[in-house]
């Protein structure tokens, strides 16, 4: 049986009239920057996400690179980054040439350390980034605490967290002032093609977002700052459109597969309490925090933390050769991510070395994700966890 990591097809079968239609209708327009079908969509995700401004952008990059110059990162300034996540959460404070400052993670979540935020805190520090890494919330409250003690921004990065909650139930990237999502095709809201998008509940921030997105000026030609050509597609927009609509019912699907998983990889013996982090015994699988219970899952005003799965991610400590043994089995995998920022050869001149961020480094030579998409059937799953039981009892 062969089982892809994500598999987009389905998904677009059950959609492809409605796809299609909004595809040939910005094509019948001759519309294909900006315009009617975006601001369209920039309503949708204010109603979706409850926020006051969403802006459309060309990217997740290219969405963390516009927060950070709507608010004026620069050279001398100091933005607090995990070491642990995607290139771009650093390399968009070094593109501006303003200077990452790195912190280690939680082992449970994978997302920044809060108390590590707090030592971090300098003069120069301008902004912290906090990333909801594989669709979980980062621990929101004690870093938006520190940051408004210390009139420090906060700018999240919610790429992998479109629908994710927080524990009082708000939408992650609206709670920061300006958070930054991702449309890559493999987030559970993909376009077709590169998209992203910013938001916030601050009007003067919003109008900065809205200019510098556009080289900067209200009227063509008229540049009041320096911005760019950071504009996402009308097409992308009516894609976004016909499946924002869908997002919370594959959201749900994810999080009853990763439900399952548990259940398979306990009652196959194979996995430790989830939600630990050190190793008894080499021969079992560490889970991520099963931070919802069927109980909570009921209980709407009690959800602590929704996480959206955009990654189910195992730890084994004979990471690399479960990785081979899966990929000779047809089984999709990825390691996310094996090189932790600091010990990155472009981020050599911040003078780091193995050993500064343990937790880091543990997670990036032991974590691996395995299939959790929408589509993915009981079948597969039984599947993956047989194949990993077998590769660790062999
Ligand atoms: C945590 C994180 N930040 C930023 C990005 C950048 O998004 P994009 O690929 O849309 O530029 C990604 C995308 O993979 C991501 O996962």
């Amino acid at each position: 049986m062969k089982v892809p990591l994500l598999d987009l097809k389905p998904q677009y079968h059950s959609l492809k009239k409605e796809l299609d239609d909004a595809i040939l209708r910005v094509a019948e327009s001759q519309y294909f920057i900006l315009g009617p079908e975006v601001e369209n969509m920039e309503k949708e995700f204010c109603d979706y996400l409850h926020c006051k401004h969403a802006i459309g952008v060309s990217s997740g990059t290219d969405a963390l690179l516009l927060a950070l110059m709507a608010i004026d990162i620069g050279p001398g300034d100091e933005v607090i980054v995990p070491t642990y996540s995607f290139f771009a959460t650093a390399g968009v404070v070094s593109r501006l040439n303003a200077t990452p400052v790195l912190t280690d993670i939680d082992p449970v979540t994978f997302n920044i350390d809060p108390e590590d935020v707090k030592k971090k805190i300098t003069k120069k520090t301008k902004a912290i980034m906090p990333v909801h890494l594989y669709g979980q919330s980062a621990e929101m409250e004690p870093i938006m605490k520190v940051a408004r003690e210390n009139n420090i921004k906060v700018i999240e990065d919610a790429a992998q967290a479109i629908g994710t909650q927080y524990k009082d139930g708000k939408c992650v990237g609206t709670i920061g002032d300006i958070g930054c999502f991702s449309f890559f095709p493999s987030k559970n809201l993909g376009g077709y093609g590169d998209g992203g998008l910013v938001t916030t509940n601050n009007d003067e921030l919003a109008y900065m977002l809205r200019i510098k997105r556009v080289h900067g000026g209200e009227q063509k030609y008229y540049h009041k700052v320096i911005g760019g050509n950071f504009r996402i597609d009308a097409l992308q927009a009516a894609v976004l459109r016909v499946k924002l609509p869908h997002l919370d019912k594959w959201s749900e699907k994810r999080r009853s597969n990763a439900e399952y998983y548990y259940e398979l990889f306990k009652k196959e013996g194979l996995a430790e309490e989830p939600g630990k982090t050190k190793f008894d015994d080499e021969n079992q699988v560490l889970l991520p925090e099963a931070i919802y219970k069927s109980e909570i899952r009921n209980q709407k005003s009690e959800i602590r933390n929704y996480h959206i799965y955009n990654q189910f991610i195992i730890r084994t400590q004979k990471r690399d050769e479960l990785k081979k043994f899966l990929t000779e089995n047809e089984i999709g995998n990825e390691i996310y991510y094996p090189v932790p920022f600091h010990m990155q050869e472009c981020f050599a001149n911040l003078n780091h070395k193995k050993g500064d961020f343990p937790e880091s480094e543990r997670a990036s030579e032991t974590s691996l994700a395995i299939p959790i998409y929408p589509e993915l059937s009981n079948e597969q799953q039984v599947f993956v966890v047989q194949k990993i039981k077998e590769f660790i009892q062999r």
